[in-house]
């Protein structure tokens, strides 16, 4: 029962058009359906017989599934050229060769395999590294069985073109003319929202030139990159060289915030901190507080923090009033009942909190958006939390024209193309991706000159200035 999403049959007709356009089959030619399901393809290639007149080829339909097989069996039965073969197509046993192959196959992410499974796709696909999907081994075994100059039609997932499992699968294409890519309608699918891709490959020298048919409607011609880069900057933006820097390049740190494991303790109200604890405090910011309403990052709550500067735990005997209230029943009975205190003391955060970086001017952004913004915190003062990206600049020169960059179209159309998709349609901002985020080469150039050293950053120098925290313990013992 292994991804079974059957292919509507304006789709399908689609597909075939392009399958067989300039260069239609003789009775002769053969063509492959792997993973055919009840055999939407197929019935799709006797209607473009039908509607050209022209001579049925050779076709084999192979799927794994013994009752989608028997059916697609009995519904082509008497036609003797199309056979229908119940077999595993990544296992080895098809290794006839091919004019035409066109198809949908599975999406079975690797959590779906079985161990043996996943042990002999790694032995026999280069494309099985990572966390791999099926129908990136289907791409690789369907062209391993086309035939020299023999074009290739699929529909899948859009991912391919972009996320880092499927850089063998780009460097695989790259060999081949990869003469189309239709980013298709999203609602192809109804509610299995896949972005679906129709990829338009033929067997032969890349031509230099793959027409790109945008969800939008617009059409381009773009030349791939031969690396194992993504496609997406080609796709939606410009040309590839208009950039020459990535995001990485600019920053200290693109990180995730601040995990303490037990918000409800270390996390307070402005208004509930009492004096004794405000040493140990600093400004903090959850994803939800970052919207329109709140322009000028006002914070509303604190953090407590049993760290130094430089990220040494403050031992126990020296915590003072903050261990008064860590100590407290309900306050200790939770910090210690986190799995994270297994192997460290029992008031430490879920994982350090990089000060030294975090306190500096920098940019923050929600983990998971359905448009991405970002807003800066210009005094460096907040410790933003988990549900917050924070990417804080090499120099703080830069912090204004860096966010006017990020929260432009052009970025966000990168950003929307690259991160990892989260439910209804919201994207999920990751720093690995953040980091590749590429920068337009004349905001490079601006990037790159020399900083202004009053600008530059110091971050013990933001740190110290805090009221708070320039009497505290907290220092004292930084110190
Ligand atoms: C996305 S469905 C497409 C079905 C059909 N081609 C269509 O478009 O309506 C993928 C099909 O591949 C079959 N399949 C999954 N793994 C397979 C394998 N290893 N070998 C052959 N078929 C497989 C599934 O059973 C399913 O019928």
């Amino acid at each position: 029962m292994k991804g079974f999403v059957p292919t509507p049959e304006s789709v399908v007709d689609r597909m075939v058009e392009r399958l067989f356009r300039d260069r239609p089959p003789s009775a002769s030619s053969t063509v492959l359906d792997p993973g055919c399901g009840e055999g939407a393809f197929i019935q799709g290639i006797l209607r473009w017989r039908k509607r050209n007149g022209a001579e049925l080829p050779q076709i084999l339909g192979v799927e794994s599934d013994s009752r989608r097989s028997r059916r697609a069996e009995r519904e082509f039965a008497g036609i003797p050229q199309i056979q229908i073969r119940k077999t595993d197509f990544l296992s080895g046993s098809c290794d006839d060769s091919f004019d035409y192959i066109v198809g949908n196959p599975p999406y079975v992410s690797i959590l779906g395999l079985s161990e043996i499974e996943k042990r002999l796709y790694r032995a026999r696909y280069s494309t099985a590294q990572g966390r791999f999907d099926l129908y990136l081994l289907f791409f690789e075994q369907a062209l391993r069985l086309l035939k020299e100059d023999g074009r290739l039609v699929f529909i899948t997932p859009e991912k391919y073109l972009y996320v880092d499992t499927a850089n063998p699968l780009r460097m695989l294409l790259n060999r081949f003319d990869v003469e189309e890519i239709e980013l298709a309608d999203e609602s192809t699918f109804g509610p299995l929202v896949t972005y679906p891709t129709v990829t338009t490959v033929s067997k032969r020298r890349y031509s230099g030139r793959t027409k790109v048919i945008r969800r939008d409607g617009a059409i381009k011609h773009i030349a791939l990159c031969s690396g194992e880069q993504s496609w997406m900057p080609l796709i939606v933006g410009g040309a590839q060289s208009k950039f020459d820097a990535l995001l990485g390049e600019f920053c200290l740190r693109i990180s995730a915030g601040v995990a303490t494991g037990a918000d409800e303790v270390f996390v307070l109200k402005n208004e509930e901190i009492d004096n004794p604890l405000r040493p140990f405090t600093i400004p903090t910011i959850a994803g939800r507080e970052l919207g329109n309403e709140n322009p000028r990052l006002a914070a509303r709550s604190s953090m407590l923090i049993p760290y130094t500067l430089d990220g040494r735990l403050i031992p126990e005997s020296k915590l003072g009033s903050l261990g008064l209230y860590l100590r407290q029943d309900g306050a200790a009975r939770k910090l210690k009942a986190r799995t994270c205190v297994r192997r460290k003391p029992w008031y430490a955060f879920h994982e350090t909190p990089p000060l030294r970086d975090i306190l500096n001017p920098k940019i923050l952004c929600k983990d998971i958006v359905a448009s991405p913004r970002f807003w800066i915190d210009r005094s460096g003062e907040i410790v933003p939390r988990h549900s917050v990206y924070y990417i804080v600049p090499k120099n703080a020169a830069i912090v204004d024209d860096l966010c006017e960059f990020l929260n432009s179209e052009t970025a966000a159309d990168w950003l929307r193309s690259n991160c990892q998709r989260a439910a209804n349609n919201f994207i999920r901002l990751q720093s690995r991706v953040l980091k590749r985020l590429p920068i337009p080469g004349e905001i490079a150039e601006r990037f790159r000159r020399p900083a202004d050293q009053s600008l530059q950053i110091a971050s013990h120098k933001t740190y110290s200035r805090r009221s708070v925290l320039g009497s505290s313990e907290l220092l004292d013992f930084a110190r």
